[in-house]
């Protein structure tokens, strides 16, 4: 593997046959994923919540009931109003401090690292529900970069989740990176050999790598040398909409707004409550106390009203959904579209327009793609020379992405992937080439 490959996805052979079943997971910044493939047999991605083969990585903690919630279920919970503690994007803080922070639910203080290991434990019991036995082993996904530029904190981010792993009950842990897996989820349907770059853009991070890809080349045992290329960047949805919740919806509680002294009020408690792995920070009492502190900063005090409203009934996973929804609906219509506010301030809304969409996030998607040149550069190749740019992660789908790519790459055709579980399918399929199953 060429310069870009992180460390810590080489095959251990195939000295686990005796192991259990083993599963690929997709442990996902938005959504999660679980696949199996057996010794031999065809690649099967699981149901994890009624008949969707998707998780949402998200967790509801109900304190009205003393009960622990996933998925789907947790997210309709909260967004019903139901009272306890919604947490999202909890691959996002692997590698940070807050880590071990704790925080109070219904049955006591839990740390993050519990939750991403109650989490994952959940994907364990539900894999096991259709295989008839428990997993014992795991191939992880993990991006190129966890923590872009920190190799320390980005070790930190993989032994975090081999940690949770092996506390959920896993026996046999490894890793694969996700472009690669995605890369040998479309190989199983290539009909001649090709050179593709596999762009995997998904909640938290942009995932690239160069490959040499075809029919016989399914069965070689090492493909490293087919490996040209592999690059990263943290920057996925959850980006985007903390950028456009930061714009279009935060000035309407107060961001920006010049107080009596001309001063503008302390912009941390906007963007704590505008990224999708901090609002629950934003919102403990210590924060809606320091939040309430900052009323004589505003001239207009209802936007203060907002705020608090907002903080003391835990709504910022409300926004942030609605921005979310605002986001893709925009994007897949080319329209506007509204992001319903009524729970702030009966009767307020804000308008998420196409053109927000591609002013607000031209910087950021500048930068996907200059990760994605950066690959291809890695690879030793000119972009001419690649057969095909292989699209996957819920992200790729966003129109001013799609631009971006197809101007800065034109020429080169663009295959449409199976966005949310191509991932999952590859590390399945890297589990089987590894003999862990
Ligand atoms: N049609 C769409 N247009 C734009 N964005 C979309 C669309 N559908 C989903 N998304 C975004 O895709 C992201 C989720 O994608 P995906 O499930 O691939 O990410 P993930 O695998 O959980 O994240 P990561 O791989 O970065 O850890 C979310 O940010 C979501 O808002
Ligand atoms: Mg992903």
């Amino acid at each position: 593997m060429r310069a870009g490959a992180a460390p810590a996805v080489m095959s251990q052979g195939a000295a686990h046959k005796t192991m259990g079943a083993a599963v690929g997971i997709d442990f996902g910044t938005s959504n999660s994923a679980v696949a199996f493939a057996g010794p031999s047999g065809p690649v099967r991605a699981l149901p994890l919540e009624g008949d969707a083969t998707t998780l949402p990585t998200a967790v509801f903690f109900n304190s009205e009931d003393r009960s622990t919630h996933f998925g789907r279920d947790a997210v309709s919970l909260y967004l019903a109003g139901v009272e306890g503690r919604l947490m999202r994007s909890l691959k996002s803080l692997l590698g940070s401090s807050l880590m071990n922070e704790t925080t109070a639910v219904y049955d006591g203080l839990v740390s993050f690292q519990d939750i991403v290991t109650r989490f994952l434990a959940e994907l364990a019991s539900r894999a096991e529900g259709h295989l008839g036995q428990r997993p014992a082993s795991v191939v992880l996904g993990r991006p190129v970069h966890f923590v872009d530029d920190d190799p320390k904190r980005d070790r930190q981010a993989e032994d975090a989740l081999r940690q949770a792993a092996r506390a959920a009950g896993f026996r046999h842990i490894e890793f694969q990176l996700e472009p690669i897996a995605a890369a040998f989820d479309h190989e199983q349907r290539v009909t001649r050999e090709s050179l593709v770059l596999v762009t995997d853009i998904g909640g938290g991070t942009s995932d690239f790598t160069v490959v040499r890809l075809g029919p016989e080349r399914v069965a070689l045992a090492d493909r490293a040398q087919d490996i040209l290329a592999t690059s990263g960047v943290h920057i996925g949805g959850t980006d985007f909409d903390q950028r456009l919740n930061l714009e279009c919806v935060m000035p309407l509680l107060g961001l920006r707004h010049q107080g009596p002294q001309g001063r503008e009020v302390p912009s941390k408690v906007f963007f704590d409550l505008s990224t999708w792995h901090l609002i629950h920070w934003a919102q403990t009492p210590k924060a809606v106390r320091e939040a309430n502190e900052l009323r004589s900063n505003y001239t207009d005090l209802r936007l203060h009203d907002r705020l608090m409203r907002v903080l003391r009934e835990a709504q910022g996973h409300r926004i942030a959904s609605e921005v979310e929804q605002a986001k893709i609906l925009g994007s897949n219509q080319d329209a506007p579209a509204a992001i319903d506010l009524d729970f702030a301030e009966k009767g307020l809304s804000a308008t998420l327009r196409p053109e927000d969409l591609s002013t607000h996030l031209d910087e950021a998607l500048s930068r996907v793609v200059a990760c994605a040149h950066e690959c291809v550069r890695r690879a030793g190749l000119h972009t001419r020379q690649l057969d095909g740019i292989y699209l996957t992660g819920g992200s790729s789908a966003l129109r001013p992405f799609r631009h971006a790519l197809a101007h800065s790459f034109a020429g080169v055709p663009m295959i449409e992937g199976d966005l949310f579980g191509g991932v999952a399918a590859g590390l399945a399929c890297t589990a089987q080439r590894r003999g862990l199953a």
